[in-house]
């Protein structure tokens, strides 16, 4: 990638999109952008409390919104939340605006990368496993549709993959 569009990294929870992101920032002199980190400065509160007082659909009606700025603001590495993709009208954002990475990676991997995570609301009870399969197969297909390229992260740490996936940019 030569000329600098937004660079959008989508994928699920655990996938590296902040890590990543952050190191592919830095190689592109771009700035990174976290949306759910985005969403907490502007509501004051944390995606967790978001969901409990306004439940899935509020988040994700201010996730789109977030996201709509962001992809009208100075180019940027953003990192969405695993759930973006869901809206219908954020995937419509993301496709025109973007160029698209869906990070992938194993349900493994998540739970090993997860393990001690206590922030995110969907795996906030006692079988994830079941939940992060149950999620990747409702959304991988939403992932496919929105991406111009698909980068297993494997197992490998945040800076070989930011490494890998650099070069095939
Ligand atoms: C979510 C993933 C989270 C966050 C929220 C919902 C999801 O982001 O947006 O907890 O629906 O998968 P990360 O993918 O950054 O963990």
């Amino acid at each position: 990638m030569d000329t600098a569009p937004n660079l959008v990294l989508v994928g699920p929870m655990g996938a590296g999109k902040s890590s990543i992101g952050r190191r592919l920032a830095d190689r592109y002199g771009l700035a990174f952008v976290d949306a759910d980190r985005e969403i907490e400065a502007r509501t004051g509160a944390p995606v967790s409390t978001i969901f409990d007082c306004e439940g899935e659909a509020g988040f994700r009606e201010r996730e789109r919104g977030v996201l709509a700025d962001l992809l009208d603001a100075d180019a940027a590495v953003i990192a969405t939340g695993g759930g973006a993709v869901l809206d219908a009208g954020t995937r419509r954002l993301l496709r025109e605006r973007g160029f698209v990475v869906h990070l992938h990676v194993s349900v493994d991997q998540q739970l090993h990368r997860l393990a001690r995570d206590t922030t995110r609301p969907l795996i906030a009870g006692d079988d994830r496993e079941a939940v992060l399969l149950k999620l990747a197969r409702e959304r991988e297909p939403l992932y496919a549709d929105v991406a111009d390229l698909r980068f297993d992260t494997g197992t490998s740490g945040a800076a070989e993959a930011a490494n890998r996936l650099h070069e095939r940019l």
